[in-house]
């Protein structure tokens, strides 16, 4: 099936778009006059000059001051005026919400995670609505200004739950100190990104990002109405706290145990060094930066033997890339890396960490997960690929089985966002062994990373949301 073009101007900016800026603010809402609401979401789709306007994906010919965009929890829609019928034909995550226990479980908030302990009034799931994320490029002039223009607009409609702030640190680097923002899925007619790492991995159906267009399946996610269908999208928000110098420890102490360099177990753990090469290209060492076009081109399985890593020696199987995207390796659960990609919009929060002058700053992550479907693709990496090993094919290396095969090379959850509990976390370094048996397996480290927050949003389209703000309340 032929898709036709998109429609930028229909779509929410951030589904297709890499805004590349320094700060970020994203305010957590509640609704608390639904005429006011409907109101202020048409005014925000209108032009109108006194009121800050959504950002669309169209093309820019100056580069906005700022970029608005804004996502609605089922809460927040069935708030707006959605029936329970209608609801009923969302996303099924999106329907259950972030803070629903089976949610929980399924992400992995769970203990220190767990959504009863969420920040900034997210751990009350029926009272978050909108989540509007404010994007400007690094002046805080900006923010400023914008911030009081959007207070001024939802003060009358929505009670302001929380803010919360992100900012980038320098060059792309986030908390643990790791080159962020290299891979992202190349999608089927979206404006071609502006400082594109190209690759050779298949461009991933429309539908995978956008309703209403083909998606991996060969299918279509659609909702109804059809009016808030085509050209939305859904993301899991989240606020996802890093223990910075808990991961320096765990790298000094299990480098020791395991015998290689801490920086070594770090691009392990990840799949990139810390200056963004990856291990498939640079495995023995970080060497100097790759240029922007080799640095995302490689896969994990090749037929030629000089490239194939079909077991993990260089990059492991259960590195946090590699579990997130495992790209041309063969899995038993989820059809393949095409099905489950994902677009990441999320910044680093608190200040940049230094081991000369400990702090005990809170830092981490905050931002968007977007997908067509929360649950194959958000629900479905942090539950299958991020949470357990079992999801690898039996494969040896394309040059015999003597030296190993791919499923003893992996054991444990993603290091950085696996349900890790000292008693039963581990994580594979592969040796070259028929069973396994020369590998390194180091074990009883805990979380690094802890869930502060989180919502479900859908993201309507233009239209979407004009029809939001169409909506009338029923009638005695
Ligand atoms: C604080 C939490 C997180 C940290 C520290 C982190 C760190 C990183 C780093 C350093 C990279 C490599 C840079 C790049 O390839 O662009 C990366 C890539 C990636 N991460 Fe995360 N991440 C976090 C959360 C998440 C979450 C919640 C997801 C979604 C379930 C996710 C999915 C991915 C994906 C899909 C890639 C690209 C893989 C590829 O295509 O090769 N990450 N992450």
């Amino acid at each position: 099936m032929t898709n036709p073009p998109i429609d930028y101007a229909d779509v929410q900016g951030t589904i297709l778009r890499g805004y590349r800026v320094d700060l970020a603010r994203h305010f957590i809402l509640s609704i608390t006059d639904v005429a006011g609401a409907r109101c202020l979401i048409g005014l925000m789709v209108s032009g109108a000059a006194d009121v800050p306007q959504i950002t669309s994906a169209a093309r820019w010919k100056v580069k906005p001051k700022y970029f608005v965009n804004i996502g609605f929890t089922c809460a927040g829609l069935a708030a707006l005026g959605l029936t329970p019928a209608q609801l009923a034909t969302f996303d099924a995550g999106f329907q259950r919400g972030a803070t629903n226990p089976k949610t929980a479980q399924i992400v992995g908030d769970v203990g220190e995670s767990d959504p009863t302990t969420w920040v900034g009034g997210l751990s009350d799931g029926a009272a978050v609505h909108v989540v509007l994320s404010l994007w400007v490029s690094h002046d805080r002039i900006d923010l400023v200004e914008v911030t009081a223009e959007l207070r001024a607009a939802f003060a009358c409609c929505m009670n302001e739950l929380s803010a919360h702030d992100a900012h980038a640190l320098p060059a792309n680097h986030i908390h643990f100190g790791f080159r962020d923002n290299i891979a992202q899925p190349t999608v089927m007619g979206a404006p071609p990104r502006k400082c594109s790492v190209p690759d050779h991995q298949p461009v991933v159906n429309t539908g995978e990002f956008l309703l209403g267009y083909t998606n991996a399946y060969g299918s279509t996610y659609s909702v109804q109405p059809l009016e808030l269908s085509t050209n939305s999208s859904y993301s899991s928000f989240r606020i996802l706290e890093q223990d910075v110098p808990g991961f320096e420890r765990f790298l000094t102490t299990y480098a020791a145990q395991a015998k290689v360099d801490p920086e070594m177990l770090a691009a392990k753990i990840c799949g990139r060094w810390r200056n963004g090469n990856p291990l498939e290209l640079a495995p023995n060492a970080p060497g100097t930066v790759l240029p922007l076009s080799k640095l995302n081109d490689f896969t994990y399985v090749s037929q030629h033997t000089q490239e194939d890593d079909t077991l993990g020696l260089k990059c492991p199987i259960g590195s946090h890339i590699r579990r997130n995207n495992p790209r041309s390796a063969a899995v038993v659960g989820g059809t393949d890396s095409t099905h489950h990609r994902i677009v990441r919009r999320a910044m680093p929060y608190g200040p940049a960490y230094d081991s000369a002058h400990p702090d005990t700053n809170l830092r981490g992550l905050i931002g968007h997960f977007i997908n067509g479907s929360i649950t194959n693709q958000f629900e479905f990496l942090m539950s299958q690929w991020d949470n357990t090993s079992s999801f690898v094919k039996s494969a040896a290396a394309s040059c015999g089985s003597g030296i190993g095969n791919a499923v003893f090379n992996i054991s444990g959850q993603d290091v950085f966002l696996g349900v890790n509990d000292p008693s039963g976390s581990s994580f594979t370094l592969a040796g070259c062994s028929a069973t396994g048996k020369d590998n390194t397996t180091i074990t009883g480290f805990g979380r690094l990373i802890t869930t502060r927050g989180g919502a479900y949003c859908f993201l309507p389209s233009i239209t979407g949301l004009r029809y939001l703000a169409s909506l009338a309340s029923p009638t005695a």
